[in-house]
């Protein structure tokens, strides 16, 4: 496995798997890494001849406030499951050579940043597609994947991909979850031992609106009060947003149907979490929640 830091020896080495026939698969990550990037990682193995993950904060993509310094970084644990899940190329830039004195361009999608992530991060997917799209330009995936847990970030992604006309194949991974039913994420670390207990409300959430739903309740409004009622009852969790949207528009919906996206941010203390299921898929439990 090697770790390149610079741009122009990752774009040789791109450039010598394409020449040798080889395709390539491509996980773009902030690192500290866990399970859920560890699964788009075996997909990419599986997929391409060679893996190339990227570990960049980048700072395009998080607001005044927000918590850029902070994000937890460690080169050497994000190595370790790189190695186990068969990782050729850890591509870790510096951020001064992706955005240089000087850098003035911006990627922007319109209508699906509006709403969800993209009212409450203003600027956020502007920086998401920015960075992955020069990530895209440097590494030359075939394929490339990203994470249902950040359900808005993949449609903005595929939508990126299909409206400048990207040679790459975007593929979607399902979330990965722990024991409990809380979606993997590498901010769950900021939690405490009782802010972690709380956070479970997120996912009993959307288990009640599996179960609510699949007693045939399709009112968004009976079942974003299920939510709420559920949210309420933990002090900890202040709301951002629970919303029914059209899982491909991201338009709101009044009647939820199997095609429909819940999805929900909710900060528990000073950690923000967002979680979400398609209605129709129902919510995958590993234990009671
Ligand atoms: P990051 O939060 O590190 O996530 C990297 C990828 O892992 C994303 O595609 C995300 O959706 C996926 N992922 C995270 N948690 C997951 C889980 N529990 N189950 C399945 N997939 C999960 O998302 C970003 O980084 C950045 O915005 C990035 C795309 C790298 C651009 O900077």
């Amino acid at each position: 496995m090697q770790i390149i830091t610079n741009l122009k020896e990752m774009r040789e080495k791109a450039r010598e798997a394409r020449a040798g026939g080889k395709t390539i698969a491509f996980v773009p990550t902030m690192g500290f890494l866990h399970e859920g990037h560890a699964s788009l990682l075996r997909e990419g193995r599986r997929r391409g001849d060679v893996l190339v993950l990227s570990i960049f904060v980048n700072p395009t993509q998080f607001g005044a406030g927000e918590d850029y310094e902070t994000y937890p970084r460690s080169l050497e644990r994000d190595a370790a499951v790189a190695r186990e899940t068969g990782v050729d190329i850890i591509f870790a830039p510096d951020s001064r050579e992706m955005y240089p004195e000087g850098y003035q361009t911006f990627v922007n999608v319109d209508q699906l940043t509006l709403p969800l992530c993209g009212a409450s991060r203003p600027g956020h997917f502007r920086g998401v597609t920015t960075v992955v799209a020069k990530l895209l330009n440097i590494v030359t995936p075939h394929t490339a994947l990203f994470g249902e847990k950040d359900f808005q970030q993949l449609a903005v992604i595929r939508r990126m991909v299909a409206d400048l006309n990207m040679d790459v194949e975007i593929v979607g991974m399902p979330i990965v979850r722990e024991a409990d039913g809380l979606a993997m994420s590498s901010r769950n670390s900021y939690l405490s031992r009782e802010e972690r207990k709380s956070a479970s409300c997120l996912n009993r959430s959307l288990a009640a609106v599996a179960y609510n739903y699949g007693r045939g309740v399709t009112s968004s409004g009976l079942l974003r009060e299920k939510v709420m009622e559920i949210l309420a009852a933990e002090p900890s969790a202040v709301v951002e947003y629970v919303d029914f949207r059209h899982k491909d528009t991201l338009e709101p919906v009044e009647r939820v149907s199997d095609d429909t996206l819940l999805a929900l941010a909710v900060r528990i203390g000073k950690t923000r979490l967002i979680d979400n299921m398609i209605v129709g898929r129902g919510f995958p439990c590993r234990e009671k929640c």
